[in-house]
């Protein structure tokens, strides 16, 4: 059952009706002709798959509710960023690493896995980064390459695309924090951390104008507290650790710590950048809502915490028998799930979290007419 509108219609309608229509006779198109993102997993439709096709996002049931094929989303169906094409009327936006895929309203450079600190600077820290070497910048350099050769012959008309773009810098840096946290490092020795993520994500931004980004939604963390792989990675006896929604607060907290740091840098970034558009994605109040509202969005509110493809423990979650691997079980209704393999949201869990972050961003957002 659908309890709220289509998120394409939705969508179109709030373009096509601006809130002062007396003022500004209605804008014949308010879309987007584009929509370029980096980022990691959240956001991946197939570019780890083609690095490492041994990968489990590779495999059924991964993809099952939407495509005939497992493309590389880590979800069972679309994601966040191909929620947002569709409200644009954007096809859906290819991997860059698909080489035979038309890029003509957009690139995926989102690689899962990927994390703002380079694979060397984690394991200065001791932390090891086994699922990719794709690190921000490399993806950065994606971009760069991509513009150059697409931009070299009609400057002009690239201009005018990448000022009718969208661009998502993140989420990115959740893995950062996950490697460590599940390598060992206290939750003290990973706030420490933040600043410096924060930092390389600010340069990314930076480097996204500097190639003639004029809007970058920039998204900050998940709860990550509430995502069944850290509620059994770090289950508790001390019911003082969860909050009212049995999340961890300190994982919580963790995720808050980084996006004020977000937060700030995106404030002094639009000082010093008065001509772009820089707006923040708030990943976390989406998903708090969603998990809020969990039983009158239709979610099974008994399985809050325990997702569609997992197995074992209170959280059906167990991190050598995860979601792809031989065996594992997957829920008959990923419709009424909000989490998908533990770590990553279902389809209709994105569909939502798209929904609430329209409404908050729409309004932020520069109309082109
Ligand atoms: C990342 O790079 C290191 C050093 O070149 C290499 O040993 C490792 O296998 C790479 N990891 C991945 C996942 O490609
Ligand atoms: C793209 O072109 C610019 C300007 O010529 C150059 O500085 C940059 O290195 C190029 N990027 C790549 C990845 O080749």
């Amino acid at each position: 059952m659908e309890l709220l509108p289509n998120l394409p219609l939705l969508l179109l309608l709030l373009l096509h009706s601006p809130s002062n229509a007396a003022d500004h006779p209605p804008k014949a198109t308010c879309m987007f002709d584009a929509i370029y993102q980096l980022g990691d997993s959240i956001s991946d439709t197939g570019n780890l798959i083609r690095e490492n096709p041994a990968t489990p996002f590779s495999r059924f049931p991964y993809g099952e509710s939407f495509f005939n094929n497992p493309t590389g989303r880590c979800s069972n169906g679309l994601l966040i960023i191909d929620q947002f094409a569709i409200a644009a009327g954007l096809p859906l936006i290819n991997p860059y690493l698909d080489k035979d895929a038309p890029m003509t309203h957009g690139v995926n450079f989102a690689v899962a896995g990927s994390t703002p600190l380079p694979s060397e600077v984690l394991a200065q820290k001791r932390i090891s980064s086994r699922v990719t070497n794709s690190s921000l910048s490399k993806q950065l350099d994606w971009m760069s390459t991509h513009f150059n050769i697409t931009c070299l012959f009609k400057e002009n008309d690239c201009t005018k695309k990448l000022k009718n773009a969208l661009f998502f810098v993140g989420e990115i840096g959740g893995n950062d924090y996950n490697y460590a946290l599940f390598q060992g490092k206290t939750i003290e020795e990973v706030r420490n951390m933040v600043p410096e993520v924060v930092q390389i994500i600010k340069e990314a931004v930076e480097r996204v104008i500097n190639y003639g980004a004029f809007q970058v939604i920039v998204p900050g963390n998940f709860p990550i507290g509430c995502l069944p792989i850290f509620l059994a990675g770090f289950q508790t006896d001390d019911a003082t650790a969860y909050d009212e929604l049995h999340c961890l607060k300190d994982l919580n907290n963790l995720a808050i710590y980084h996006n004020t740091h977000l937060n700030d840098a995106i404030k002094s970034f639009r000082k010093e950048n008065p001509n772009v558009n820089i707006v923040y994605g708030d990943y976390y109040n989406a998903l708090l809502w969603v998990l809020r509202e969990a039983s009158s969005l239709g979610f099974d509110e008994t399985s809050l915490h325990k997702p569609c493809c997992g197995m074992d423990g209170d959280y059906e979650f167990n991190l050598m028998q995860m979601c792809g691997a031989p065996g594992v079980p997957v829920c008959g209704n990923p419709g009424e799930r909000i989490s998908w393999d533990g770590f990553h949201l279902t389809q209709n869990a994105y569909r939502l979290v798209t929904y609430w972050l329209i409404l908050n961003i729409l309004p932020r957002l520069y109309c082109i007419p």
